[in-house]
């Protein structure tokens, strides 16, 4: 078979061990070819293309990023053009089409989030033979049980959990540290637990400032006299809205959120009248080495598409089931969002070691 790859969305760790496990697969397995397309569907789009061999992944597991680059923007049923000095909007699927074909490519193998894995699909309806393999540190993707790079993600804001301990223990404040996951509390809880935060601020479970301020008089009577607050990006106050950073135009996904963690320390601050701070993780949290979790997971993804688009199970995207890799239908698998279930494991297991979410 003749493959091509690219990689879609935000970029996250594991990428990388991903692209490795295909071109491994392909070329040991099946003595397949490999392209990758550079900067998502940009690639397709604008025909940047390189080959992919055993030279050109070796030595790329532990390198967090993507070798192909990766975009967030340039969907080919819209996609935005400068004409005459004003933005323009055009269908450009059908030179997808045709450039995919150009490659004589038998499959195309996606690596991305919702919004790119939905493109995939809609190229799927235009004669594109593709699979889909699903990222995200934000591990909000319904159809399969984790995504590659939300371990590392977390082992990232537990790090730096640890190191905010020591400081807001020595000035005796409350830290705040706002992390990504978009609409989904995933990497906060679960960073949270792992990392000892006292109050978990989640989408899922909106918060009560008052009783916020109840849990850190709690600690003080105990003793306590720090606390660590950790908020998801998309957390909000009872009755209030999620706190939108920017909006980014011709983006998948154009709402950016970011700034809950400053307004949960003001506010703190004044009910309270102690000393508060705000760490943003931002970036940080999509960046370093994939975690051996994540390796793991990537390379079995890798290897799994390429051994289900020589089974001609296009359309499809490879998912975590546990113990199993599965393949099930992109058409059931995208536009369904994985929060944290409000009486699941991690929340109740939070509650019982005395985690408040602030409700
Ligand atoms: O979906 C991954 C993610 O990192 C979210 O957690 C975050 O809200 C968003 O992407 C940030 O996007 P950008 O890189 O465009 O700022």
């Amino acid at each position: 078979m003749r493959l091509g790859v690219l990689t879609g969305g935000g970029d996250c760790p594991g990428l990388n061990a991903v692209i490795r496990g295909v071109v491994k697969t392909a070329i040991h397995k099946y003595h397949d070819e490999v392209i990758g397309f550079r900067d998502g569907f940009s690639g397709l789009i604008h025909n940047k293309t390189t080959k992919l061999d055993s030279e050109k992944v070796s030595g790329i597991m532990p390198r967090g990023g993507t070798i192909l680059g990766s975009s967030n923007r340039d969907n080919p049923f819209a996609y935005s053009e400068s004409e005459g000095g004003a933005r323009v909007e055009k269908d450009v699927s059908d030179l997808v089409v045709q450039n995919f074909n150009s490659h004589n490519l038998d499959c195309l193998i996606v690596l991305g989030g919702d919004g790119t894995l939905d493109i995939a699909h809609r190229m799927s309806g235009k004669g594109m033979k593709v699979i889909g393999i699903p990222k995200t540190i934000d591990n909000d993707l319904f159809a399969t049980d984790t995504t590659f790079g939300h371990d590392t993600a977390i082992g990232t804001v537990m790090d730096a959990l640890d190191k905010i301990h020591t400081t807001a223990e020595s000035h005796h404040r409350v830290m705040v540290v706002e992390v990504m996951g978009r609409d989904a509390g995933w990497i906060a809880i679960a960073a949270g637990i792992a990392g000892g935060g006292h109050i978990i601020l989640i989408p899922e479970i909106p918060f009560d400032y008052e009783k916020v301020a109840q849990k850190i008089y709690e600690r003080k009577a105990n003793g306590k006299h720090f606390t660590v607050i950790v908020a998801a990006e998309g957390a909000t106050p009872k009755g209030g809205g999620r706190v939108i950073k920017r909006i980014v135009e011709n983006s998948f996904e154009k709402v950016r959120l970011g700034g809950i963690g400053e307004t949960v320390a003001s506010e703190i601050e004044r009910i309270t009248g102690l000393e508060s701070r705000t760490t943003v993780l931002g970036h940080i949290q999509r960046g370093g080495s994939p975690s051996a979790f994540d390796r793991i997971l990537a390379t079995r993804y890798g290897a799994a598409a390429v051994y289900h688009a020589h089974n001609g199970d296009f359309d499809h995207m490879v998912a975590l089931r546990t113990p199993e890799i599965v393949a099930i239908p992109l058409s059931q698998a995208l536009h369904k969002m994985k929060k944290v279930p409000v009486d699941g494991s991690h929340v109740v297991t939070a509650r019982r070691v005395g985690i408040s979410f602030g409700d």
